[in-house]
């Protein structure tokens, strides 16, 4: 459904887009329909094969990942389009889902469910905006966000992406969140206006996969979900309808299945479903090299399978000559349409067209002498500091510990106390985070430093409490994205454990030894199996991942602001009880859904 254009600006973007595609050969409509990732293809061949987009992965960054090495990049790939006989210019993609993730020194905002605990889409569309402004200043036109999943599993490894585990909740956050990205809705001017395309992920019920059909090894990510339509459409389908009536110019298809059928082929769910009944007029873009998830034969099979379910554009960072080829010959075969090819170039020139692009090749923020103020400015680090103090949930506070006296003579110890990547997670600088990334910020060690009337002492292993009024220990997890975080029992390289770790656990009995009143910090993406520990803490708050800011915690646990955080998703007690949801006819958990507690 066209928004926010009149019917005669419509009707005249559609006489451009049937001109265009009268005039387009097959390989300049493929090219159209091909996405390539920077590292795999040159302005070279974006000129030589019509790509219609380039995307950069996690961690994959342009010279020394200052903005002006984007803007140069960005140039020579849509100089290269420009030149080409039709002049199409090439949309670029990036993962901008907690800020523009990226790019060094860009404001990190906290994960979604941390945005989920908030309950507070305001914040979502102003976060929206932040990013979209970091992102454009970089000459980047899209963004694979917001992911809308559901998260009923917390042993998935991209739970935290989620906003939480109940689709009303998710949906509170959808719309909000595009909004704020694009400006409202693909207005003819969206680039111009120095913000970017949205992308609604991944489509769909990408968080309601059962344990154990994980694909390509994982344990659950990109695995089955098995719902009857009833409820796929209550619990996964409802949170897109937001981002839908905002207008959201793409889809990406999710690589996880349905009821055994893989969503990159599934006709009924893609074509149907979302393009038909729900009016979906953007473009849908498959995720990283998806097609090769499909259970057929050769790549063409995959090929044809895929693209006349309704995928439109194919993201094929590597082998995309093959996938033109493979396409290209299956046309001529009659295996793929022609009136399926041109309605999938139809949806991505009608995109491109309504967000500016062909009147803005480049963001006009991009091309400013003095657009690097843009990247972290102090306004940005202020909202999600905001975000940061709104998310952090109090879930037990015995004895009145927090909030914590400024004057108090204050010890801190844990790994995640001094560690911007450690608090910001995945997707930060490199694809699967890291401890110690390159990047502007606060930890949360220096958030209470700066807030403290007295020096405050910081000792990782926990050693050195004694003497010291309150002891604030700061534990959690390592970064992760995508099924690498996925929980299973025994230790592997692609997995992680959902507890306290030995080393964690030594931390806190070095501290407990001291007697000294003692407040944990648990930093993860989701909730942990504390049960056997929390009884020996006084006080507890979850920070979830907060990002760059890490100064916001700081400010809840010393009392500059009143925790108001509520857990997004259910708090079990054990392992066992997983998946366990609100609405579940078994729930009880340590702490449950919407649970949160004040000064
Ligand atoms: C990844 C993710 C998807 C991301 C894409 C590009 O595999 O599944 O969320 O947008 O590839 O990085």
């Amino acid at each position: 459904m066209l928004v926010s254009i009149s019917s005669h600006a419509e009707s005249s973007l559609q006489d451009r887009v049937e001109g265009l595609l009268a005039e387009m050969t097959l390989a300049e409509k493929i090219g159209q329909m091909t996405q390539a990732e920077r590292q795999h293809a040159t302005p070279e061949d974006v000129k030589k094969y019509y790509l219609g987009s380039i995307l950069n992965g996690g961690g994959s960054v342009p010279g020394k990942n200052r903005r002006q090495d984007w803007v140069d990049m960005i140039s020579g790939y849509q100089q290269a389009a420009q030149s080409t006989r039709l002049g199409i210019p090439i949309l670029y993609g990036t993962d901008a889902v907690h800020g523009h993730s990226n790019v060094k020194d860009a404001t990190i905002f906290p994960h979604n469910v941390a945005i989920g605990a908030t309950r507070n889409p305001r914040l979502a569309h102003d976060i929206g905006v932040a990013t979209a402004l970091e992102t454009a200043a970089t000459g980047v036109h899209w963004t694979f966000a917001p992911t809308l999943c559901v998260a009923r599993d917390d042993r998935w490894g991209r739970a935290y992406e989620c906003f939480g585990e109940q689709p009303d909740l998710v949906s509170e956050f959808s719309g909000p969140f595009v909004k704020g990205l694009q400006g409202g809705g693909l207005n003819g001017n969206t680039i111009g206006q120095n913000r970017v395309i949205a992308t609604a992920k991944h489509w769909v019920a990408d968080g309601g996969t059962t344990y154990g059909t994980g694909d390509e090894g994982y344990a659950i990510d990109r695995g089955d979900t098995r719902l009857e339509f009833a409820d796929l459409e209550r619990l996964h389908i409802a949170p897109y309808l937001p981002a839908l009536k905002a207008d959201v110019g793409t889809v990406m298809v999710s690589y996880s299945s349905v009821n055994g059928t893989k969503m990159h082929e599934h006709k009924g769910l893609v074509n149907d479903t979302l393009k038909g009944d729900l009016g979906f007029s953007g473009f849908t873009i498959s995720d990283w090299s998806a097609l090769s998830e499909i259970p057929a034969e050769t790549n063409r099979e995959r090929v044809v399978r895929s693209v006349n379910a309704g995928l439109d554009m194919v993201m094929e960072p590597e082998n995309w000559k093959e996938f033109i080829s493979d396409l290209t010959d299956a046309v001529k075969a009659g295996e793929v349409p022609m009136s399926r090819i041109d309605e999938a170039v139809r949806r991505i020139l009608m995109i491109k067209l309504r967000s500016g692009l062909f009147e803005h090749p480049v963001a006009p923020i991009a091309l400013r002498a003095d657009a690097d103020m843009i990247i972290g400015n102090a306004q940005h680090r202020a909202l999600a500091r905001q975000a940061v103090r709104e998310s952090v949930v109090l879930l037990k506070n015995e004895g009145g510990v927090l909030p914590i006296d400024k004057e108090s003579r204050i010890f801190v110890a844990g790994s995640h106390a001094n560690d911007i990547g450690l608090q910001s997670g995945g997707w930060t600088i490199e694809w699967q985070g890291k401890s110690g990334v390159e990047t502007t910020g606060t930890s949360i060690l220096e958030g209470i430093q700066d807030l403290a009337h007295r020096k405050v002492s910081y000792s990782a292993d926990g050693t050195g409490a004694a003497g010291h009024d309150v002891a604030v220990v700061v534990i959690g997890e390592d970064p992760y994205a995508e099924g690498w975080g996925d929980y299973r029992p025994a230790p592997c390289e692609k997995c992680k454990p959902i507890g306290i770790g030995e080393d964690q656990r030594t931390v806190l009995d070095n501290v407990r030894a001291s007697g000294v009143p003692m407040v944990v910090v648990l930093v993860s993406g989701r909730p942990l199996m504390i049960e056997e520990e929390i009884s020996s803490w006084n006080s507890m708050v979850a920070a979830w991942l907060p990002g760059s800011e890490g100064a916001g915690v700081a400010d809840v646990l010393l009392g500059d602001y009143a925790p108001t955080g509520k857990l997004p998703v259910t708090w079990p007690k054990k392992l066992s009880q997983i998946p366990i949801n609100y609405g579940d006819k078994e729930y009880e958990p340590l702490f449950p859904y919407g649970f949160g507690m004040t000064y």
